[in-house]
């Protein structure tokens, strides 16, 4: 049970302490949302950033890049600290050579799926991938409500991986809390992505180890 907030959520202009106080507080990857303006309706951050903050955290880096042509990109975003790239399936149409892309930049490949991309599009490349990102909400904002179609969908990606025998990680991304994490972990998240619920909350830090406290409770039941 994985906690990776994204700092899309955070206090840029204190980004370096906002930092700190989730890696006190236990969290295990620091979420990056990565978007263009053209793929999705918003536009956040990009490389420069990603790299100067390697230079502040020794954190392991979960690069969510919605982003158009994200082959263009992958090597940008390796850092000593990125340990995940994940592009979406719906911004390629050669999958497989950018899995192989990312992994010969030397990074863990994912693979995340919008809300109304069904799983079954990902069938030929889940024996190559390290994680699947299940978007539960329309990427580009923080902030947006959870949507319950999520569960199928991670259930039905947990089912596969079992049948198949394989060890990628599933990942949740969009509107996650502590009210529906326990849900999500028992449909078969390992990774619980939380932006507004880690970054609003009054004291970050204690939030962030309480947050994680319970996420690895809901692993034991
Ligand atoms: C949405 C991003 C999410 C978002 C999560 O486009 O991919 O990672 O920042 O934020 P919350 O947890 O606020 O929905
Ligand atoms: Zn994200």
């Amino acid at each position: 049970m994985l906690l990776a907030p994204s700092i899309l959520a955070s206090d840029f202009t204190d980004l370096k302490s906002e930092i700190k106080k989730i890696e006190e507080g236990g969290a295990d990857l620091i979420h990056m949302d990565i978007m263009d303006g053209h793929f999705v309706p918003n536009i956040s951050y990009g490389p420069d950033i990603v790299r100067q903050i390697s230079e502040i955290t020794d954190m392991p880096f979960d690069v969510h890049l919605m982003i158009e042509n994200p082959e263009r990109y992958i090597e940008k975003f390796i850092t000593k600290n990125t340990e995940y790239i994940c592009v979406h399936e719906e911004a390629s149409v050669h999958l497989n050579r950018l899995i192989d892309q990312i992994k010969s930049a030397g990074a863990r490949a994912g693979v995340a799926i919008n809300p109304s991309t069904p799983v079954v599009m990902l069938d030929e490349v889940l024996r190559d991938v390290d994680m699947v990102l299940v978007m539960a909400v329309n990427p580009g904002f923080g902030g947006q409500k959870f949507l319950d179609l999520s569960y199928n969908k991670i259930k039905a990606l947990d089912e596969k991986r079992k049948h198949m025998d394989l060890g990628f990680k599933i990942a949740v991304d969009g509107g996650v809390t502590l009210d529906n994490a326990e849900k999500l972990a028992a449909s078969g998240s390992d990774i619980f992505v939380m932006g507004t619920y880690i970054f609003k909350a009054e004291d970050v830090r204690a939030h962030t180890e309480h947050v994680k406290k319970q996420l690895v409770k809901y692993k034991q039941c």
